[in-house]
Order: C-alpha cells, then sequence, then structure tokens
C-alpha cells in the first residue's frame, strides 16, 4: 500500500517554497461537478518542483503528473480511491505528523510517511489535524502500485 522513496535527492524547502507561491483553484470531483474549497489543487508546478518531476519519470521510466494538493486544516478527504490515478509519489511539505488511512478487506491502518508510493487504488482517507496539509504529488495514470514498487526495488539495489 506503501513504499518509502529514496532514489533521488531533493531540497524540500526549495519545493514547499515553490508550492506557497503557486496559484491554487478548488478540487472539482469529476463524478458529482462539486468542488471542495477546503482541498485546492494547482497543476501548474514551479520550475524546481518540475525537474524533480522529470527525474522521477526518468528513474520509474514512466510518465509523472506534478501537481501541488492543501487540504486546509480541520478538513478531511473522506474514504476514496482515486479516479484515473493507479499510484502517485506523494511528498509531504508540511507536517507529517498527520498520517494517511488505508482500508482493505474492513481492516484500517494508518501510515505516517514524508515521501513515499502510494497505491490510491485501496481506499484510502486523510486529515488535517494538526495544520494545513501540503502535498506534492506525482501522480501515475499506467502502471500499477506493484509494478511502481518493483522498479523502485531495482532502483535501490543498485
Ligand atoms: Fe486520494
Amino acid at each position: 500500500m506503501i513504499h518509502e522513496v529514496s532514489c533521488i535527492e531533493y531540497d524540500k524547502e526549495l519545493i514547499l517554497q515553490e508550492c506557497d507561491e503557486a496559484v491554487f483553484e478548488p478540487y472539482v470531483d469529476p463524478k458529482s461537478g462539486k468542488s471542495a474549497h477546503f482541498w485546492m489543487i494547482c497543476r501548474d508546478v514551479g520550475p524546481y518542483t518540475k525537474e524533480i518531476n522529470k527525474r522521477m519519470c526518468k528513474s520509474l521510466d514512466v510518465q509523472c503528473h506534478p501537481r501541488y494538493y492543501v487540504l486546509k486544516d480541520q478538513f478531511e478527504v473522506p474514504w476514496h480511491y482515486d479516479r484515473g490515478t493507479m499510484c502517485a509519489i506523494n511528498m509531504i511539505l508540511s507536517t507529517d505528523r498527520d498520517p494517511i488511512w488505508f482500508r482493505r478487506d474492513g481492516i484500517e491502518s494508518s501510515h505516517s510517511y514524508s515521501f513515499s508510493l502510494i497505491d490510491v487504488q485501496t481506499e484510502h482517507r486523510v486529515a488535517a489535524v494538526t495544520e494545513s496539509r501540503k502535498l506534492f504529488k506525482m501522480s501515475i495514470f499506467d502502471i500499477t502500485f506493484e509494478e511502481a514498487q518493483k522498479r523502485l526495488q531495482m532502483l535501490q539495489e543498485e
């Protein structure tokens, strides 16, 4: 469900700075058409963030689509499966004390992380409990979590 990423080096402060300077819009649920004022997205990421995304594409040999998300303090994204995205590499730019929750076969588990591959086709939820949750997400549409994990493991063995 989750696999730590350590194959690239990066300056998190610089990504956070670009995230703070970015222009956001409310996330619109493609199914209901409803927009969420507490769940903001930016698909036009900064130049350094783009560079990191490019390096990730190269490492995994797959197209990754970079975005920032901000979940406002005291809000939550309830249980869901991502639409269209098979897996994603997420970097938490704010506090990593608020975990992601997974639910599989009725069993819930929580995981704190700062830079990890996430299986977004397993039901999951997040809540911004401590503070607003800022996220840099590299969405992957073309390979499964298992395949991406395999590729990461191969890189880590090198
Ligand atoms: Fe999600």
